[in-house]
């Protein structure tokens, strides 16, 4: 049997991720956080002491096989490995989502990552989210999703989350932020974040976390 593929795009903030895990355990298959393999090369670049604004610096890093980036699972859940070390908790600092999203722009690191994802996903049947899944890394996938909230939305929920751990940051400073990231994603040269011509829209911006799950299922039941 084929394997099923499922692309979820997006803008930062429209609940990808965790969506994508509910979703993939549901259909009992493996998430794949394409986000978390770009922030395992921004980590590189900071252990290494390599300016990550140095494009040069940082692919030599990845040709001399010093930024080198796997994913396992445990239990299901998704181990990202730097150079054989799990990073799956250092990489979720603040700091690496910001050196992710500078070293995302070079076109060879994109290349080494898209081609170990298509290895992956060709292996078994899986859901990936990122910024271009469905544009490039599975132009052939068995159900595209592009979701999206507004910009005001997205604001709303990291400032709610950022509150849940004591952090009242004035809205606007976030609205500034969302706007700012979506802003690079859709204007960066090498594969900018934009919805394929195939994939559904899926505004969340109205509906509660567990309705965009079921929305997600009922549009694999209905593709497949
Ligand atoms: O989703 P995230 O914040 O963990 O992603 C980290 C950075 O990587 C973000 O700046 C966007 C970028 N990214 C990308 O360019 N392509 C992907 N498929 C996934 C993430």
């Amino acid at each position: 049997m084929t394997p099923l593929t499922i692309a979820i795009d997006g803008p930062v903030g429209a609940g990808k991720s965790t969506i994508s895990d509910v979703v993939a355990q549901r259909l009992g298959i493996l998430h794949l956080d394409t986000g978390a393999m770009y922030r395992a090369v921004g980590l590189a670049a900071m252990q290494s002491g390599v300016d990550v604004k140095d494009e040069e610096a940082v692919c030599r890093l990845c040709k001399e096989g010093k930024a080198q980036v796997d994913v396992n699972y445990r239990d299901g859940k998704q181990i990202t490995l730097l150079n054989g070390v799990d990073v799956s908790a250092l990489i979720r600092a603040q700091e690496v989502g910001g050196a992710a999203s500078v070293v995302s722009r070079y076109p060879l690191v994109r290349k080494m990552l898209v081609a170990r994802q298509q290895e992956m996903a060709k292996a078994q049947s899986m859901l990936l989210d990122g910024r271009d899944i469905g544009t490039v890394v599975l132009k052939d996938a068995t159900v595209k999703i592009y979701l999206t909230a507004s910009p005001e939305a997205r604001a709303q929920r990291r400032r709610n989350q950022l509150l849940e751990k004591g952090l009242d940051t004035p809205f606007e400073t976030i609205l500034a932020e969302v706007n700012d990231r979506d802003y690079r994603d859709t204007h960066r040269q090498a594969d900018p974040l934009r919805q394929a011509p195939d994939a559904v829209l899926l505004d969340s911006s109205d509906l509660s976390f567990d309705e965009t799950v079921n929305a997600i299922l009922a549009l694999v039941e209905e593709k497949q």
